[in-house]
């Protein structure tokens, strides 16, 4: 299975975006994340112009609708050619079914399983939090089991895999197979600041501890040496 670091492009501007990305030289094109941010602020053409460049996209946009609104969705994000796209295991199989259905490529002719982006679910947000669980959410199964039992519900559904913590990466491949990729922010060097992350794990153990691809934002990001910390993050996490 593929393993590698994808780094979050959490910027608000293409102008920081871009000026990020050029510090790599020519031949060195890392796996990006588009988040919410950047795509409502420079739209789908940021996509375009990143993909141009060579690199692979994760487009984060966490869909979640009724199955109709979604599968239309994912078939237009499907134009963008990226190579990983999301949404809420909360919208229920039916909903995970259409977004598979949804996804193609630009030129429409690869069927799911050929192809396509890989289709990963958002358990529970890592911001919902047991009280938020149980008094807003209102369910009393405890959120470990809710994580794991979404995931499952996800795989049944013919997705690709999840988002989740790193803690939690080899517990989600037990239940629902090695195969089944994890995609695990949350992840700092030893020596760098936490910053609002809780359940963190460094790059060299979680390429240890079932986790398929890392996501990187602040570490590699805020770095004085961008280029650096990532090309350490790849060598800890693939252990080089
Ligand atoms: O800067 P940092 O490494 O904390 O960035 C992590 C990235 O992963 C951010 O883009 C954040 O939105 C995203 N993310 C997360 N936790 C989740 C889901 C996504 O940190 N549960």
């Amino acid at each position: 299975m593929a393993k590698d670091v994808i780094i979050a492009l959490d910027f608000p501007t293409r102008e920081e975006t871009l000026a990020f990305l050029d510090q790599f030289p020519a031949g060195e094109k890392p796996f990006v994340k588009i988040g919410m941010e950047l795509f409502y602020a420079e739209g789908p053409q940021i996509v375009r112009d990143i993909k141009a460049r060579g690199h692979k996209i994760f487009l984060d946009l966490k869909l979640h609708d009724i199955p109709n609104t979604v599968k239309r969705a994912m078939n237009v994000l499907s134009r963008l050619d990226v190579d990983m796209v999301n949404l809420h295991a909360a919208g229920a199989s039916e909903m995970m079914k259409g977004a598979l259905e949804g996804l193609t490529r630009p030129d429409g002719t690869c069927k799911p399983g050929s192809g396509r982006p890989l289709l990963i679910a958002v358990t529970q947000l890592t911001s919902t939090d047991a009280a938020a669980l149980k008094n807003e959410l209102l369910s009393d199964v405890p959120m470990a089991e809710t994580v794991m039992s979404y995931a499952k519900n996800a795989a049944d559904s013919g997705l690709d895999g999840v988002v989740c913590s790193p803690l939690e990466a080899a517990l989600v491949k037990e239940k629902c197979g090695e195969n089944f990729v994890t995609v695990t922010p949350g992840i700092r060097f030893a020596d760098s600041a936490v910053g609002d992350q809780k359940r963190i794990m460094t790059p060299e153990k979680a390429g240890k501890s079932g986790c398929d691809y890392i996501v990187v934002g602040r570490p590699i990001t805020q770095a004085e040496d961008p280029v650096a910390a990532y090309r350490r993050a790849v060598r800890d996490f693939l252990g080089q």
